[in-house]
């Protein structure tokens, strides 16, 4: 398929209130895209049509919540043709095993798996009529390279991550008869609000704009597979060829190592 971003298209973008996604929007805009762009919080989208005025359309919302996207719906059928929809919104929540509480696993699912997958019956219409025009039409889905391994306080993060990557290749398969391909993003750590809340070492941190300039690079190129930082995610792929006795030694003992690095920190 011909690179459908080497012109402005318009684009529906989750999780552009912050880190990553707003990044994203400023990069977006930069390159003459013309953005839908959603979360719950106004301010930040305000901020961001300030860059753009005539090329950005805040469209406020819940990515979980049905009504609110029948309302983002709405704008998108106002700004047809959308040929791309980046469904980034997303959360992480860990769990403290010595509290178990089954509500961290649930938050984190309802947000990563559930909100974009209600995302993208908001968007499919939208990409199907594109299609019916003759034109290209991508579905991206930022999912997480957290979960090729087991990390530790990670079971409600990593398990929303792991079905959702799971979510987007059935996706794929299915939408590939219709012209829709789809995109997963794989991030290893990139500092945003959403990671300043990590008190563990991060390693081959990158800054949002580093992760932003990564993933456009990719869907210029029409990737199927994003992933990054390299160093991170093949130590990561390669951690996860090994025999499952030896993943759970390792996963333990990185585990007992943050907490006794949590309780030297207290
Ligand atoms: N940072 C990393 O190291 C990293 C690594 C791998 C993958 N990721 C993934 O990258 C994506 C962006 O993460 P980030 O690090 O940029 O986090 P962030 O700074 O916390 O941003 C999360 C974004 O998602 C939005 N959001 C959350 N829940 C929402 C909901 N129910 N409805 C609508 N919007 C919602 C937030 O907007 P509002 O609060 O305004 O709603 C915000 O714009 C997430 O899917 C995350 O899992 C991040």
């Amino acid at each position: 398929m011909s690179n459908l971003m080497s012109k402005p298209i318009t684009i529906w973008l989750t999780g552009a209130t912050s880190g990553i996604g707003y990044a994203l929007a400023e990069g977006l805009l930069k390159d003459g895209h013309h953005l839908i762009a959603t979360g719950r919080r106004e301010e930040p989208l305000r901020e961001l049509a300030k860059l753009a005025p005539d090329r950005l359309t805040p469209a406020l919302g819940d990515t979980t919540n049905k009504e609110d996207l029948d309302r983002i719906g709405a704008v998108l059928d106002q700004h047809q043709p959308v040929q791309m929809a980046i469904l980034n919104a997303g959360t992480c929540e860990y769990l403290d095993v010595a509290k178990y509480d089954s509500e961290v696993i649930e938050k984190n699912i309802v947000t990563n798996v559930i909100g974009t997958s209600r995302s993208v019956e908001a968007v499919l219409p939208f990409l199907r009529a594109a299609r019916s025009q003759g034109l290209a039409a991508r579905l991206v889905i930022v999912s997480s390279s957290a979960w090729w391994f087991p990390f530790g306080r990670a079971e409600g993060y990593g398990a929303s991550k792991a079905a959702l990557t799971y979510f987007a290749h059935s996706l794929r398969a299915d939408l590939a008869a219709e012209g829709i391909e789809v995109t997963v993003v794989s991030p290893g750590f990139v500092k945003t609000p959403l990671t300043d809340q990590n008190d563990f070492d991060m390693p081959f941190l990158i800054t949002a704009e580093d992760a932003t300039n990564r993933i456009i690079k990719g869907l210029n190129k029409g990737q199927s597979e994003i992933h990054f930082p390299k160093r991170f995610t093949w130590t990561l792929k390669l951690l996860g060829a090994l025999p499952q006795g030896l993943i759970d030694r390792m996963a333990a003992a990185m585990t007992r190592k943050n907490n006794e690095q949590q309780e030297d920190n207290k």
